[in-house]
């Protein structure tokens, strides 16, 4: 077994709360200001900015309105004029308005161009933000005689009910906030809408296929609409819930199966596993990972029932086995040494790479009823989780099957698409 190694970029913490993610992103955004600052600086005095050609800084650079003005601040033809005052002046004031739009800038995407990861704001609120410490998860079915358009209608006033249920002048501040909740269609169903020419099938479409391995099964079990709430109470996220079932139109709803999620621990699966420690961490690197350019992405919701009694008989060295991960601090076994069965190492492809989504999943239930993990992860692709999947089940990447089906029990699946903000109000 390996030793934590890589100092910060492998600090546990809860997978999706973003403490991790956001003192990065603060590390990033703080790197940056610096290089900036200092380039800034450099120009002012009239010397070649080292800075924009470091790696760590090209990728806001690189493709933006200015790399030309910086590349040429580098290097040849400019520099040649270097010691020319006026152009020195010239470029002290360009760096500096450079500098002043950077600092007004809150989202470094705003200064990044076509390499850039889709903006956040296209996104509905759930996709690449961070977690908290309640959520809400409801699979709505709808009945056959629902009216597709005036359910699609209905779904785009979603953020128009967290805006409603946000704390204000009305409603006590502290507990609350904040909201975030989005909507996202079956597969199947946004492909009607599609039919119906009131929505676009996206890139890289695709639908959930039932599975079957050698420790059961991944049903299909369809789903119509999720919504997926994310806040700091779960009575918040039921009332979300509930203002959303009851703004769908009269005699629609067939089925509703909600379930509310709850951090465990210092945000551990029930299991006693820490969940999340790989996980994608990194705020552009989260919006790289889960949205298609537009800002939409998909999701895939699976439910898994643990038999934590099974698991518990087992000694630990034998339930870490089934990880791939020690049980105390999430330590990675050795990738060489490591279970090919274990749920780390069939969650990499073949070459044992990790594959970019991001998981958002809370554990749930009752010790009287069923328990687990409310599995919850958004990607550009659905072929990521047809990979990941195919994986567990030994259809891909050899027969082994994922250790962690031979004590949990998956009971819902199904791959839903997550409209961008403008696609959820072209609905209306
Ligand atoms: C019973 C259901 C599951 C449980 C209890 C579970 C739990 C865990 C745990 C404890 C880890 C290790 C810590 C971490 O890096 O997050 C992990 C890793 C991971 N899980 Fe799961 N998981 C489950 C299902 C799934 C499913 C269905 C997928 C994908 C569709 C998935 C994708 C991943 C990925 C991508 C990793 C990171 C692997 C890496 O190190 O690269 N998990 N999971």
């Amino acid at each position: 077994m390996k030793a934590l190694t890589g100092g910060q970029s492998r600090v546990v913490t809860h997978p999706n709360n973003g403490i991790t993610r956001s003192s990065r992103e603060a590390k990033t955004e703080q790197n940056f200001r610096a290089a900036v600052a200092k380039v800034n600086e450099q120009m002012k005095r009239n010397r070649p900015a080292p800075m924009v050609t470091k790696a760590s800084s090209r990728r806001f650079y690189s493709t933006r309105p200015h790399e030309g003005a910086l590349k040429e601040i580098g290097g040849s033809p400019l520099a040649l004029q270097w010691d020319s005052a006026l152009f020195g002046l010239g470029l002290g004031i360009a760096g500096y308005t450079l500098y002043q739009l950077l600092q007004d800038s809150e989202d470094e995407n705003v200064i990044h161009a076509a390499d850039a990861p889709p903006k956040a704001e296209l996104a509905q609120s759930t996709v690449v933000s961070g977690g908290q410490p309640a959520g809400g998860f409801a699979i709505i079915t709808l009945s056959s005689k629902a009216d597709l358009a005036k359910v699609a209608a209905a779904c785009a006033k979603l953020p128009e009910i967290i805006k409603e249920l946000t704390p204000d002048e009305k409603r006590p501040k502290d507990a609350l906030l904040p909201v975030m909740a989005g909507v996202a269609f079956g597969t199947q169903v946004w492909e009607k809408l599609a039919k119906n020419k009131k929505a676009q099938v996206p890139e890289n479409f695709g639908h959930f296929k039932e599975r079957k391995g050698k420790h059961g099964k991944m049903p299909e079990t369809g789903g119509d609409i999720l919504i997926h709430v994310k806040c700091e109470t779960q009575s918040l996220c039921w009332e979300v819930i509930k203002a959303f079932v009851d703004s769908l139109p009269a005699g629609s709803v067939a089925k509703i199966d909600d379930q509310y999620g709850f951090q465990f621990q210092e945000g551990r699966d029930l299991s006693g596993f820490l969940d999340g420690t790989e996980n994608v961490a990194d705020a552009i690197e989260r919006r790289r990972a889960a949205l298609l350019p537009t800002g939409g992405s998909y999701v895939i919701h699976q439910r898994w029932i643990h038999d934590l009694k099974g698991l518990h008989s087992k000694k630990v060295d034998e339930q870490e086995k089934i990880f791939g991960r020690s049980k105390p601090d999430s330590a990675e076994h050795d990738v060489k040494a490591m279970d090919k069965s274990s749920h780390v190492a069939r969650m990499r492809d073949e070459k044992g790479q990790k594959i970019p989504i991001v998981r958002q999943s809370m554990p749930f239930g009752t010790l009287g009823g069923q328990h687990g993990l409310l599995f919850i992860a958004y990607s550009n692709s659905p072929a990521k989780f047809d990979k990941m999947l195919d994986r567990m089940v030994g259809k891909e990447g050899g027969s082994e099957n994922d250790a962690t089906m031979s004590f949990s029990t998956c009971v819902a699946s199904n791959y839903y698409y997550v409209p961008s903000l403008k696609e959820l109000q072209s609905l209306a």
